[in-house]
């Protein structure tokens, strides 16, 4: 029988599947710009943990288990293609980048970027990330503050000294300007290059970036530096060849799209989560300030595991990569359920990290489950799912886990923070997770006298 394909080439042949596709066209997208994470409740309730959907201009299949996300995303019979599933988002964007690439090419150069990760080079971001941070979070205390805003320019900041190794000041402004407008372009709503439309300047920012970086590449192999992008370019392959010119750019590119929006998504929220429970925000203050106020060391890292909880926690209620997409590659099978080949899946990320069935009480702020005994997360095989599984599982782990240490560090050892709006928090979730209000705060600077009686400040 021939393939019935949609608008990206995936296979609409899905009927044997409960589910259900919404309105002409359009499908259920609004639904999910209205609330993602309700969207895959009623779902989930509705169908049961495999479902279909249509959304974004297409049919696709929705995981809503840990039994699921471990089927697609673990992926040990080699299903699911995840070039091919996160095409009709990032192929135009962000090509060739790590989290587009499949089996053997995507393990040689995940192999080769392993190095950039590693705790030695985390040490080494650690530096640029305590100065960028000491510099640019100098938020004024007489006003109120749109906090998202104000980390989204910290996040910025951090990552073009502790990635880019950006150090002038024109460059970073040159670069990140270009780099929102490349964003924009993952949800332009015309797929294709018009001129004058956004993913026409998109394209023009991404190739401006690329060429801003490109003749860089040489000079950056001859000497060694902190900052991710100079290690990238002394990456080597399983044979001990330098990675290409054009994967050094394009892996870059990845790894900076893969961790703005992130980092300062979850961050928002667990500033929210702080400013509601302000016995958590204490609780974390003293910790601070116990370690000792300023740039904080490797050591002083290691002891701020509740400032880590709380991040988990935050994460938790509001995942900030909602759903993770895959394309099915051969025909198979999951409890019952025939997956056609061509099939494009998604795995609900949002449901399986907020579903009563796995976590207790999971719309409450209770960072605590994240530790010895109770350790909720490991209550089954792959329910902790906020950084993916399996090969694509995030390379970035480690260094979102410090940037969060570091930001949160400094924030609470330099001011208390409340809610303008203590009320529920509202929030757009497509295509980026961000406070509808963003996130208005006041921020009251911390006196010595406070500093002193949290412990041993600086
Ligand atoms: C709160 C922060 C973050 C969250 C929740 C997060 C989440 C994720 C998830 C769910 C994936 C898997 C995608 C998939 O299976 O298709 C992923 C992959 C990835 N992440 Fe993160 N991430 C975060 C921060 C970061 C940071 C800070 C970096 C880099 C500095 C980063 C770099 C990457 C890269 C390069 C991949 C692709 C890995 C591959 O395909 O092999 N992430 N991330």
């Amino acid at each position: 029988m021939a393939l019935k394909a949609g608008l990206h080439g995936e296979n609409l042949q899905l009927a044997h599947i409960p589910g259900n596709d919404g309105w002409p066209l359009i499908g259920n997208t609004l639904k999910f710009f209205i609330n993602t994470y309700d969207v895959g409740a009623q779902f989930h309730d509705a169908y049961g943990e495999i479902y279909r959907n249509r959304a974004f201009f297409m049919r696709f299949l929705t995981f809503a288990s840990p039994e699921g996300a471990d089927f697609v995303l673990r992926d040990t019979e080699k299903n699911f293609s995840a070039k091919l599933g996160w095409a009709p988002f990032l192929g135009n964007t962000y090509p060739e980048t790590l989290q587009m690439l499949d089996a053997d090419v995507h393990r040689v150069h995940r192999q080769a970027m392993n190095v950039v990760f590693q705790p030695a080079a985390i040490a080494g971001y650690s530096l640029l990330l305590n100065r960028a941070v000491e510099e640019k979070s100098n938020w004024p205390t007489n006003r109120i503050v749109r906090m998202y805003d104000e980390l989204k320019a910290l996040t910025l900041a951090m990552n073009a000294e502790a990635l880019m190794g950006l150090d002038i000041e024109r460059d970073v402004a040159y670069i990140m300007e270009r780099f929102i407008t490349l964003d924009k372009g993952i949800a332009a709503l015309v797929p294709y290059p018009v001129p004058g439309l956004g993913l026409w300047r998109a394209l023009r920012a991404r190739n401006e970036i690329l060429e801003h970086f490109r003749p860089q590449i040489a000079a950056r192999r001859e000497r060694v530096g902190n900052d991710l992008f100079t290690r990238l370019c002394h990456a080597v392959d399983e044979n001990g060849a330098l990675l290409p010119d054009d994967a050094v750019l394009n892996h870059l590119l990845g790894i900076l799209r893969a961790s703005a929006e992130t980092t300062t998504g979850a961050l928002s929220i667990a500033m929210y989560y702080l400013a509601r429970h302000l016995e958590w925000q204490e609780r974390l203050r003293a910790r601070s300030f116990e370690v000792g106020a300023g740039p904080l060391q490797p050591e002083g890292l290691t002891k701020l595991d509740e400032h880590e909880l709380v991040f988990l926690e935050a994460m938790r209620i509001v995942p900030v990569a909602p759903m993770l997409f895959r394309r099915c590659v051969k025909d198979c099978e999951f409890k019952g359920n025939r997956i056609p080949a061509g099939a494009q899946v998604a795995v609900d990320v949002g449901y399986i990290l907020r579903s009563p069935l796995y976590w207790t009480d999971p719309m409450r702020f209770d960072p605590m489950r994240f530790a010895e005994p109770r350790m909720e997360h490991k209550r089954r095989r792959s329910q902790w799912v906020n950084f993916g599984l399996g090969a694509h599982f995030c390379i970035g782990q480690f260094f979102a886990l410090m940037v969060a240490k570091i930001v949160l560090h400094r924030l609470l050892t330099k001011y208390s923070f409340e809610l303008v709006d203590p009320g529920e928090l509202k929030l757009y979730t497509v295509p980026a997770t961000v406070p509808k209000d963003g996130l208005r705060m006041r921020l009251t600077a911390i006196g010595r006298a406070a500093e002193s009686a949290g412990g041993k400040a600086a």
